[in-house]
C-alpha cells in the first residue's frame, strides 16, 4: 500500500508507530522500501555521511534534488520527504516555495522538511499554501549548530522546553502534517506528542513519539566518525564490508578470483 501524508495521520490515530529512515541513492532506497519502511527522508545529513562534511550547512538544494531523484527511482511504497537545506528557505517565503517546488517538481519528493518554528513560520505557510506537504523539525536542529554552540541536546531548561512546545503548536496550526523532534529529553517529547494531533517522529527524543527516524548509515553501522547516544546499530556493515574487501584483495592476489564460474569461455 502506498504511504501518503494521510497515512501518517491515520497511523497516529490508530496508535501504530511510524517508521522513517534516510536514504540517499537508488540501491539503498530499494532495500529500505522493500523491507517495508513507511517513509524515506532524503536528509541533508547526506552532507555528513555521503560527502564527509563536518556539518549539514554546506549542502545545496541541487544536491538534495540530485539524491532525491535517485531515491525516487528505487522507491516502491514509502512516502518520500526531501530535506530543505540551509539557506534554501531562510531568506524569504518566495525562496522557500521555489526551492520546495524544485524538490517536488525536479526531485520527485512528495513532501519537504524544514527546520525551525516561529522564525520560519511564514515560509512554512507559503510552502503549504503551494500545496506542498511540510514536515516540521524542532529541537536539536542540525542547521543551527553554530547558534547552539555544537550538537547539543535542546529543551533541557524550562524556557527552552516551553519554546519548543510553543513552536510545535504553531507549526501544527500552520498545517504541517508531522514534526521531527530531534535531541530533546523524553518527557518533553512525550508532552509534545500528546498535545499535538499530528504525528511526531523522534530521533534522540525517546519512545513516546508517534514514530522514529534514523540515519541509515548510523543504524547499519557504516558511519564511524561519531556515534550519538540515540543511535542503535542494527547491523555492523563496517566489519562486513572491511572483511569482504580484504577477502577480495587476498583472492585477487593469490589467484583464487576470478574462478571458473566467473570466467567466459
Ligand atoms: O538530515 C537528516 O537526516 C535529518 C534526520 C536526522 C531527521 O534531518
Amino acid at each position: 500500500m502506498k504511504i501518503t501524508v494521510k497515512s501518517f495521520q491515520k497511523f497516529k490515530d490508530e496508535g501504530r508507530k511510524i517508521t522513517m529512515l534516510t536514504a540517499y541513492d537508488y540501491s539503498m532506497a530499494k532495500l529500505v522500501t522493500s523491507a517495508g519502511v513507511d517513509s524515506i527522508l532524503v536528509g541533508d545529513s547526506l552532507g555528513m555521511v555521503m560527502q564527509g562534511q563536518s556539518s549539514t550547512l554546506p549542502v545545496t538544494i541541487d544536491e538534495v534534488i540530485y539524491h532525491t531523484k535517485m531515491v525516487v527511482r528505487g522507491n516502491k511504497n514509502a512516502l518520500i520527504v526531501g530535506d530543505m537545506p540551509f539557506l534554501s528557505y531562510h531568506i524569504s517565503a518566495e525562496d522557500a516555495v521555489r526551492n520546495a517546488g524544485r524538490l517536488v517538481k525536479e526531485g520527485g519528493a512528495e513532501a519537504v522538511k524544514m527546520e525551525g518554528g516561529s522564525n520560519i513560520i511564514n515560509q512554512v505557510k507559503a510552502v503549504i499554501d503551494a500545496q506542498i506537504p511540510v514536515v516540521g523539525h524542532l529541537g536539536l536542529t542540525p542547521q543551527s549548530v553554530n547558534a547552539f554552540g555544537g550538537f547539543k541536546v535542546q529543551g533541557r531548561d524550562e524556557e527552552n522546553a516551553k519554546r519548543i512546545l510553543e513552536d510545535a503548536l504553531l507549526l501544527e496550526k500552520a498545517g504541517v502534517f508531522a514534526i521531527t523532534l530531534e535531541g530533546i529529553p523524553e518527557p518533553l517529547a512525550k508532552e509534545i506528542s500528546e498535545k499535538l494531533t499530528i504525528p511526531t517522529i523522534g530521533i534522540g527524543a525517546g519512545k513516546y513519539c508517534d514514530g522514529q527516524v534514523l540515519v541509515i548509515n548510523d543504524m547499519l553501522g557504516m558511519f564511524n566518525d561519531f556515534v550519538p547516544k540515540f543511535v542503535k546499530r542494527y547491523a555492523d556493515l563496517n566489519t562486513i564490508i572491511t572483511d569482504a574487501v580484504q577477502n577480495y584483495i587476498q583472492e585477487v592476489q593469490n589467484g583464487n578470483f576470478p574462478a571458473e564460474e566467473h570466467t567466459y569461455k
